[in-house]
């Protein structure tokens, strides 16, 4: 590795990591749902329930998530392939042919999902092109549905792992 691919070879190590993948959504003071795919998502802490996640602040939905109190993180199923997509794509009407509702927080929240995350913004950290949001769970319910992979730019179904444990 040299110093002029370092960012090449950054890329081909995430490639290698699996992540789940999310979307993260709020909604403006109209209700207006916005919101982008994330696998950034992780946890911070269980006491208090603490999870993290970023967003670049050139995003469409960066406003949204920015001003609102309350945002939600809809951790994706294996069924639900063509919604990441969508949600990747930037701006128009994402929410115009899925099924969703507004949570208890009044965040948009994902038919389908394997689990959903509604959480109180509790800080929002600056760091160069992206805002590490901190938010603390405040409802969570969960499906029996799998988890959809992301791993070097494809989607996987988790139900269909093989085990390492002995
Ligand atoms: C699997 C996957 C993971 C992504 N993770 C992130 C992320 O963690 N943070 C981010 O800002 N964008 C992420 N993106 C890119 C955004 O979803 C993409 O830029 C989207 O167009 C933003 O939409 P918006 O501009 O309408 O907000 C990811 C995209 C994919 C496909």
């Amino acid at each position: 590795m040299t110093e002029e691919n370092l960012g090449e070879v950054v890329r081909a190590v995430h490639r290698r990591y699996p992540t789940g993948v999310s979307v993260v959504t709020a909604a403006s003071p109209e209700g207006k749902p916005y919101g982008l795919a994330v696998n950034s998502f992780s946890s911070v802490s269980l006491d208090p329930p603490l999870i993290l996640f970023a967003v670049n602040v050139t995003s469409s939905s960066y406003p949204w998530l920015f001003s609102a109190d309350h945002v939600a993180v809809n951790l994706l199923s294996t069924s639900q392939t063509a919604v990441v997509r969508r949600f990747a794509q930037s701006g128009g009407d994402k929410f115009a042919d899925i099924e969703w509702t507004t949570g208890q927080t009044g965040s948009p929240l994902i038919a389908g999902c394997t689990g959903r995350f509604e959480l109180a913004v509790r800080y929002k950290i600056p760091a160069y092109t992206h805002t590490v949001f901190i938010g603390e769970v405040v409802c969570a319910e969960y499906t029996d549905d799998p988890a959809l992979i992301y791993l070097g730019g494809k989607f996987f179904d988790s139900s269909d792992l093989r085990s390492t444990d002995a």
